[in-house]
């Protein structure tokens, strides 16, 4: 089954090609990465998918349903999710209380409820601090839940990003530059925990700069150039093909991207 396919996707910002008309199509399941030089186009891409930006042209869909131009929480309800590549994470809050507003968008808050704090709406938030606990676990930051955030090292909220998006439980995830700034052993962990959410049937969709991560967990890669898709495949393949290569990787790239 198709997950989520784009059609013959635009975007300009002025005289600049940020993304141009890109078609690709990926199927339910896995680690698909999407690679790319600086300003090859894949935050932009990211950005139209989460409903941040509006396409110039072309369509988005997702499990058939064309979304292109749906409001981000809308798009969050349906089951697609994020993390940025600048960090988002909210320092003057606990851990839990920052991955709760992850969560925020599925309670799916009466505002009666929540003013006389009426039974329903209790158990809704004795259920979102259970799972956010569950959360926090999965991230391997148990126990961490009432620790400011500020006090966390820069991998762990790294961390903390993923269990906020995986808090809106989606079915599709999108990151952005997760192990951006994180040492071997961090990345080694973030490598980890993707391929458990994938092995738990989320759909990931992965930017990042990191070759090795990149090489070692993707089941399909899409590379981009000046907002274009310049190829696609396995990892074997990507690796091989001489436009990417030639046009991305480069001399540097390719012992880069040599087989491990
Ligand atoms: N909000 C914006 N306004 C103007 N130009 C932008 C904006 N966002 C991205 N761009 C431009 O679009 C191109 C693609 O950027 P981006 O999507 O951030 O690339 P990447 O994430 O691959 O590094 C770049 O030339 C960038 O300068
Ligand atoms: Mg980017």
């Amino acid at each position: 089954m198709t997950l989520l396919e784009a059609v013959e996707l635009s975007r300009t910002f002025g005289g600049v090609h940020a993304v141009e008309g890109l078609s690709f199509s990926l199927p339910k399941g896995g680690i698909h990465s999407i690679i790319g030089p600086n300003g090859a186009g894949k935050t932009t891409l990211f950005n139209l998918i989460t409903g941040l930006l509006r396409p110039s042209r072309g369509r988005i869909l997702f499990k058939g349903e064309d979304v292109t131009g749906l409001a981000p929480e809308r798009l969050a309800r349906l089951g697609i999710s994020r993390t940025f590549q600048n960090l988002q994470v909210f320092f003057n809050m606990t851990v839990l209380e920052n991955i709760l507003v992850g969560r925020h968008l599925h309670l799916h808050r009466n505002p009666i409820s929540a003013l006389l704090r009426l039974p329903g709406f209790r158990r809704a938030e004795v259920e979102a601090r259970a799972q956010a606990e569950r959360l926090l676990e999965e991230v391997g930051l148990g126990g961490l839940g009432s620790r400011p955030a500020d006090s966390l090292p820069y991998g762990a909220l790294k961390r903390l990003e993923i269990a906020r998006a995986l808090a809106a439980d989606p079915e599709l995830l999108l990151l952005d530059e997760p192990a951006a700034g994180c040492n071997e052993r961090e990345t080694r962990e973030i490598a980890e925990l993707l391929t458990r959410l994938a092995g738990r049937g989320i759909t990931i969709v992965l930017v990042e700069h990191d070759m090795r991560l990149v090489m070692g967990i993707s089941d399909h890669i899409l590379v981009l150039d000046h907002g274009r898709k310049l190829a696609e495949g396995s990892a074997e393949e990507v690796r091989r093909d001489p436009r990417v290569v030639e046009a991305y990787l480069g001399r540097r790239g390719q012992d880069a991207v040599a087989a491990p």
